[in-house]
């Protein structure tokens, strides 16, 4: 049995103010989220969506460390990218605030008291890193040492990157702070934790007795914390950027961040509606729904909700629907890689394509499995799809009613048997999308819009109402009608996927009235009223644009493998004495060109500061010959000359082998003498 609501808070995961927005956010999280709001509203339902960045954590205080600038400064960056980003693309919050806000502050701090006072806490002391020289505990992410699994250096205090294990700090081998680089030593110190093992038993029956209905990656991931049994979980930390813990005793500790993060939705609910916010998280007739990605489900699933049934005040959730993860071209998506199309990047290389985006990211929602986005996909779906079928198909039809009725709308006479058997189709898609879209199925209630478009696309192909024209107006005036009014509903079952098409298709049918309501109505256009100038609703993108996009991805693979280039082994021990064997000088490069029939030699004149020398050497596919002329290099002065395809080089020039085989000649920093000594 369906519970009766009144109205609905749709929250989306708060993403972190420490970098960009890319491809994986809005198809894990804000477009799904986004559609469901649209929808709701579309219907006329009260409901509320609650956005905001997340400025707390550990990542964005290491991030400012690096930069030499304050976490404040960082956030303040990225909070504004991200925010416009949101709004580019349609995700229509009606608050995007921010846990840095002084209403946050206030609100996570009265959170964190109410339960303190109502004992819902446990105090314990443990021992954890702390770094005398600079004076501080150390966050997991600060401590870093060998792996104990895999070997490797440079594994954090909470996870090896190499080998992908979670690790404690505790387990790391030779442990050095991150800040100083100094061992850390052991110290004792007082922190509050929630105590989750408590809370099992409602957790328990809650979730797997009670909502069975979440998705199964959802349930069975809640269902596997529950089946390993739940710890308890602490919710302070030992740093100086968050929420004070606003308790005695507390000096320098703060609300972990995914304490205070969630509280955020709430404290955003406040800044936006600070008389009735309680209406939307208190009322047991408010439905809650948490959008999230799966790498947050236990928060939303598990301590989210116990935080909430501890304060006592609150509705839970009623569904967290999670989507996996959206890989890019085959590779995980990564910030830090530089791997993922950001949001404000794509603006400026497809200008006005927010729904091209939005429409491929929802045809490969991670909702089941992870997926892949491609661009060779992008541009089919977007060729083969917007522009072959629903863009195809209203640009016929308007410019058909322009060519034959002056821009009217014509009257409909009396239906064929084919125009009802295509009517009858069209009838069931509006149960049929409702259906899917409230059980969070977006990917499939797409493909039932885009179903429509091909109905009306092949409406038009088979009727022919051009043929008609000269024999039978009434008939053509009939069709386009049937046409137009599949055009209307188009923009009505689109609009919660693709607003901006939508907004402009209404523009261009001049449609006033419309709701969900309206949707499959075959009287959404009077007879006789105008639409305007036909206009395309999508254009086909060429083989260029998708070639610019894979090379620059190409360019950032090279990038990263450069930076994981992994050093040779030190040769063996040798001395001074055997290195001054080699007389290495600097001298000018005089002339250079290509060897014939050579493609790899290069032949170099040099002048070395006692007269002029040959140098054949073997870098000619890195180097335009003229570039080198009037470089100084470094060569090896006392090599026996030898000849290379019949030229005697008297010597070798220096370069250095990159990560990818790429040699780059040697040169002095500064100009120095030609003939000195390298040494
Ligand atoms: N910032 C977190 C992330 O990107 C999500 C926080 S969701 C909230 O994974 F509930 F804590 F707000
Ligand atoms: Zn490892």
């Amino acid at each position: 049995m369906t519970k009766q609501f009144k109205r609905t808070t749709v929250t989306s995961a708060l993403p972190y103010a420490n970098g960009p927005v890319h491809i994986g956010h809005l198809a894990g999280v804000y477009v799904p989220a986004d559609i469901y709001v649209r929808y709701l509203r579309l219907k006329g339902e009260d409901v509320l969506f609650i956005g905001g960045s997340d400025e707390h954590g550990v990542p964005i205080i290491i991030k400012a460390r690096k930069e030499g600038v304050t976490p404040q400064d960082i956030v303040d960056r990225y909070h504004t990218l991200i925010k416009d980003s949101f709004k580019d693309f349609g995700i229509s919050f009606d608050v995007y605030s921010r846990t840095s806000s002084k209403t946050h502050h206030g609100v996570a701090s009265d959170f964190f008291k109410t339960l303190y006072d109502k004992g819902e806490f446990i105090e314990k002391e443990s021992e954890q890193y702390y770094d005398e020289e600079a004076g501080q505990f150390l966050a997991d992410r600060y401590i870093t040492g060998e792996c104990p699994h895999c070997h490797a250096e440079g594994a954090y205090g909470d996870q090896c990157e190499k080998c992908g294990t979670s690790l404690s700090p505790l387990d790391l081998i030779n442990p050095k702070s991150a800040i100083s680089g100094s061992a850390p030593v052991l110290k004792k110190t007082k922190h509050w934790y929630l105590p989750l093992d408590k809370h099992e038993p409602w957790l328990r029956e809650w979730i797997l007795e009670n909502h069975k209905e979440w998705r199964p990656n959802v349930y069975g991931q809640c269902k596997s914390w529950l089946d390993m049994g739940l710890q308890p979980r602490a919710v302070s930390r030992d740093l100086d950027w968050g929420i004070p813990v606003p308790v005695e005793g507390a000096e320098g500790k703060v609300l972990y961040v995914w304490f205070d993060a969630p509280i955020g939705y709430i404290s955003n609910t406040k800044e936006l509606l600070p008389d009735t916010w309680e209406t939307w998280w208190k009322d047991p007739e408010t439905r809650l729904v948490h959008f999230i990605g799966k790498d947050n489900i236990v928060f939303h699933c598990i301590v989210f909700p116990a935080m909430l049934k501890a304060e006592g005040s609150y509705i839970l959730p009623d569904n967290v629907p999670s989507n996996e993860f959206l890989n890019l071209e085959g590779d995980k998506i990564s910030t830090s890689r530089n791997w993922a199309v950001w949001l404000h990047e794509y603006l400026v290389d497809f200008p006005g394509k927010q729904d091209v985006l939005r429409y491929v990211l929802t045809a490969n929602a991670p909702e089941t499995k992870d997926n892949d986005f491609t661009w060779k996909d992008f541009q089919a779906r977007n060729n083969n799809e917007l522009v072959a079928i629903y863009g195809n198909f209203v640009n016929r039809t308007l410019v058909l009613t322009h060519k034959y009725f002056e821009g009217k709308v014509p009257a409909r006479g009396a239906l064929t048997e084919y125009d009802q058997t295509t009517l009858q189709e069209f009838t069931g898609v509006k149960q049929q999308v409702e259906q899917l879209l409230n059980n969070f199925k977006f990917r499939e209630a797409q493909k039932e819009a885009m179903n429509l478009a091909r109905i009306g696309n092949k409406y038009l192909a088979d009727t022919e109402p051009w043929k008609l024209a000269k024999t039978d107006m009434e008939r053509v005036g009939t069709i386009l009608n049937i046409a137009l009014q599949i055009s209307a509903n188009l923009s009505i079952a689109f609009e919660p996927f693709l607003p901006f098409s939508s907004a402009k298709l209404r523009g261009l049918l001049q449609l006033e009235a419309w709701s969900w309501e309206n949707l499959g109505s075959l009287d959404l256009l009077a007879t006789g009223s105008t639409i305007a100038p036909a206009e395309l609703l999508f254009e086909k993108i060429e083989d260029a644009a998708i070639d610019a996009q894979m090379q620059r991805l190409a360019n950032i693979k090279v990038e990263n493998e450069k930076q994981a280039y992994q050093p040779a082994a030190v040769k063996e021990a040798t001395t001074f004495d055997d290195f001054m064997k080699l007389d290495i000088r600097v001298g000018t490069v005089l002339e250079c060109q290509k060897v014939p029939k050579a493609d790899k030699l290069l032949q170099f004149k040099i002048q070395d500061g006692m007269g002029t020398r040959t140098i054949v050497s073997g870098i000619a596919k890195y180097y335009n010959p003229e570039d080198l002329v009037g470089k100084q290099v470094c060569f090896i002065a006392n090599f026996p000359p030898r000849k290379l395809k019949g030229i005697e080089s008297q010597g070798m020039i220096l370069s250095a082998e990159d990560a990818d085989g790429r040699l780059v000649v040697i040169s002095p920093s500064d100009k120095v003498t030609n003939g000195v000594s390298v040494c």
